[in-house]
């Protein structure tokens, strides 16, 4: 019995898993914290064994530690009641093979809000799965979150699919997380208008939620803080009476739905194999009305509706496909959230943007959409960064959750950015607001810049990124900072400028001590590659790194009167 206990405990400990290290949330995979450098396969790309054996050696070019892999609802139960792994072990062995890890996507009741990906067997026979009805009563190719059936039936394959991953995986863990669904969202009305709908949508809200809003008032997610709060703060009542009555309260209700069927998906889930699960978006962006965007899904403004429901999910990630990427993240990022990014549309700037999602918000992972289209020859800046990324893992992990961290990202609009650091400040810019590149001033799209920052101590950090030029100051520099625009020979661009007569009160300055572009080994310790001085740093001025390269750099720095 004591064995037994001992054997269990042990490979509860030894599946992925999460921890908890200061502010941020780490998962754990073969006892270590890891960073998923991912990318999410198309939406039809490991329909074949063929296919996926083409792909894997190509993601694995591209940098990839992790594939974010489809699992088929259709293809997995073709025929009801009989399960097909044939895929899934395909992209198992495949993944092993490359020494990759992988996230299966449950594409099983909901895909992007449709059904899609149900077998024809479950799609045909609509009156014992039933869909959901605009306001008008016009069905929709939505199964309904109401039905028993759909549960049942949607449940049960999931619960064969994680069966089998543990019989095939639970020695390797080469499947490491799972996404439940995907993208779900009601689309065309806010909610379901079938008559149990309606029934349940005119009946009290449910008891756990009347205890969540009790307890948690102070902490709900601003919107929804504002709408309780403008329709009296009550904690009993109808959906409409604890919350107004307005469109925004059916997406309210029919984000408990959803939330509560995949609490349920969840617990049947991890009964069987208990791995990390999570639940991803479509984003409530353009100017999109309800029902435009797939409503009431894990979107952030309903967070508390769905950690109530659904208090098994792990995290709500956002799937970015729109202008804004930084403004999306921090909604993300949350006391209750840790970030994973599922999904981003695949562009050379996501290189650096996985560095500033790791540095700023301790992401828990990066993963550009249709991956497998990126090119593979080495030197795509995806590839770049992920490579530096892989070797930058066990510091980054290792300084997360502790305030010593921080990222920053620039473009041709937000160009400088200053961190006050314990008494320090960094004025860090996009590095074309240097002159020395061409395509500084001559119309080209600036590329994205930036990257992440690690401050071992008040006068040694870290500085890894692409794009980005920095300079350290203390308080009396910055008193007297006036920014000067450089010629190309480094000094100021003409001369003849200075009229103002400089007072300076005898205070610290900082100077450059030195700047060593690094390794680092899988231990984490730092090898030094080459000294950047001169040209290269300005005379001992400032950091930088150029938009084309990918570099860690080692700064020490000292202080002068
Ligand atoms: C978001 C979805 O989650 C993906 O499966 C895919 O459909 C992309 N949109 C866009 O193609």
């Amino acid at each position: 019995m004591a064995l037994c206990l001992a054997l269990s405990s042990l490979q509860a400990q030894d599946l992925p898993h999460w921890t908890k290290q200061g502010t941020a949330t780490q998962l754990i995979v073969d006892n270590k914290p890891m960073l998923l450098l991912a990318g999410e396969l198309g939406n039809s790309s490991a329909s074949s064994t063929e296919d996926i054996e083409n792909i894997f050696p190509k993601l694995k070019r591209i940098g990839l530690n992790t594939a974010l892999v489809p699992a088929y609802w259709d293809l997995i139960e073709a025929e009801e009641g009989k399960f097909d792994f044939t895929l899934i072990d395909k992209t198992i062995a495949e993944a092993k093979k490359h020494d990759m890890k992988v996230v299966f996507l449950w594409f099983g009741a909901w895909k992007n809000s449709m059904s899609c990906y149900a077998p024809l067997w479950f799609k045909a026979d609509y009156k014992k799965y039933p869909r959901c009805y605009t306001e008008s009563g016009k069905p929709l190719e939505i199964a309904s979150p109401f039905s028993e059936n759909v549960f049942k039936a949607d449940s049960r394959a999931f619960v064969e699919l994680m069966k089998h991953i543990r019989e095939v995986d639970a020695k390797e863990n080469t499947v490491i997380m799972i996404q439940v669904e995907n993208e779900i969202g009601m689309l065309e009305s806010a909610r379901d208008h079938s008559k149990t709908a309606d029934r349940l949508f005119e009946s009290e809200i449910p008891n756990e939620l009347k205890k969540y809003l009790k307890s948690n008032s102070k902490t709900l997610h601003p919107w929804l803080a504002e709408k309780w709060k403008k329709a009296g703060g009550k904690t009993e009542g109808t959906w409409e009476e604890v919350f107004g009555k307005d469109i925004y309260t059916d997406e309210i209700f029919m984000a408990w739905q959803y939330a509560a069927y995949v609490e349920k998906m969840i617990q049947k889930g991890r009964e069987v194999y208990n791995l990390p699960m999570y639940v991803n978006a479509a984003m409530n962006s353009r100017g999109r009305k309800l029902g435009e965007y797939p409503s009431a899904g894990p979107l952030a403004h309903l967070i508390d509706i769905w950690k109530c429901a659904a208090p098994g999910i792990d995290l709500l990630a956002p799937d970015i496909y729109d202008k804004g990427f930084t403004d999306w993240v921090s909604q993300y990022k949350l006391h209750n959230n840790p970030l994973f990014i599922p999904e981003i549309r695949l562009e050379a700037n996501d290189g650096v943007r996985a560095f500033y999602v790791f540095g700023q918000h301790d992401a828990i992972g990066f993963s550009p959409f249709s991956i497998e289209d990126a090119p593979d020859d080495g030197n795509y800046k995806l590839t770049k960064g992920y490579r530096k990324l892989k070797e930058l893992m066990p510091v980054i992990t290792k300084y997360q959750g502790k305030g010593m961290m921080k990222g920053v990202l620039f473009d041709g609009e937000n160009r400088e950015k200053n961190i006050e650091w314990d008494g320090m400040t960094l004025v860090c810019k996009h590095f074309f607001t240097l002159p020395w590149d061409a395509r500084a001033t001559d119309g080209s799209i600036w590329p994205e810049g930036g990257g992440l920052i690690i401050r071992l101590n008040e006068l040694e950090y870290i500085v890894a990124g692409s794009g980005i030029v920095m300079e350290f100051k203390t308080p009396d520099e910055m008193k007297g900072y006036v920014k000067k625009e450089l010629g190309e020979d480094g000094f100021v661009a003409s001369g003849g400028k200075t009229t103002t007569k400089e007072v300076w009160n005898n205070g610290k300055r900082i100077g450059i001590g030195s700047v060593d572009e690094v390794s680092v080994d899988s231990n984490g310790n730092l090898k030094y590659l080459r000294r950047l001085n001169g040209d290269q740093d300005h005379q001992g001025r400032h950091v930088r790194i150029g938009v084309d390269d990918f570099s860690i750099l080692h700064v020490k720095l000292y202080e002068y009167r």
